[in-house]
């Protein structure tokens, strides 16, 4: 019989989604963001500096993933768990990213509460997607994207993309924020309007 670990193939993971509670488990990676560390994000910079001032300090949003196996042909399987809430008119979101060799692609499927998936290409195009447990939204190389929790709950997703996709995360910063900007309504929903501040999207 030939041994597959000298041949260098990976053994399988078997992974437990907890979306209630926010875990993956049996993954091997995890990182949180703060609200201390999202400074620049949200364009109300007053509503901002309020609610950091009454901050709790817990992770306003985290991922937890398993990358066992890494180059060319590799998938990152992962969780993305949003807490709800709003600086401003603007909801909680991720910073958001376009992948760093932009032709991968991604996979989100909604798990838990209420979100869009916004998504924007560098040369104009700008797409809002609902999405909730259930929803699968396709994202295709050359997309930037980011998930934006519009419910009263935690808005959780699960992502598959290409272990060597990498994160472009400054790609947005330096234009200025996105296109578009999720916002509240005055009935309770979420639209998305133009944002002002956006000069376009440079290499
Ligand atoms: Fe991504």
């Amino acid at each position: 019989m030939i041994d597959t670990h000298d041949a260098g193939i990976t053994d399988p993971v078997a992974l437990e989604i907890r979306a209630a509670e926010g875990r993956l488990v049996g993954s091997n990676g995890r990182y949180e963001k703060r609200l201390s560390e999202l400074a620049g994000l949200y364009r109300d910079e007053r509503a901002f500096a309020a609610s950091l001032a009454g901050d709790s300090g817990d992770p306003v949003y985290w991922v937890e993933s398993s990358d066992t196996q890494r180059g060319d042909g590799a998938l990152i399987t992962g969780i993305s768990v949003l807490e709800p809430g709003r600086i401003g008119d603007e909801f909680f979101m991720t910073r958001g990213h376009l992948h760093a060799r932009s032709e991968c692609a991604e996979t989100y499927v909604g798990l838990e509460g209420e979100g869009v998936m916004l998504l924007e290409t560098v040369d104009g195009r700008s797409e809002a997607h609902p999405v909730r447990p259930g929803t699968a939204v396709y994202v295709p190389g050359g997309w930037v994207h980011r998930s934006v929790n519009v419910g009263t709950g935690r808005f959780s997703t699960l992502f598959v993309y290409p272990a060597v996709a990498g994160q472009d995360y400054d790609i947005i910063a330096r234009a200025g924020g996105m296109r578009s900007l999720v916002v509240a309504d005055v009935d309770g929903g979420w639209s998305v309007r133009d944002n002002p501040d956006h000069v376009g999207y440079r290499a």
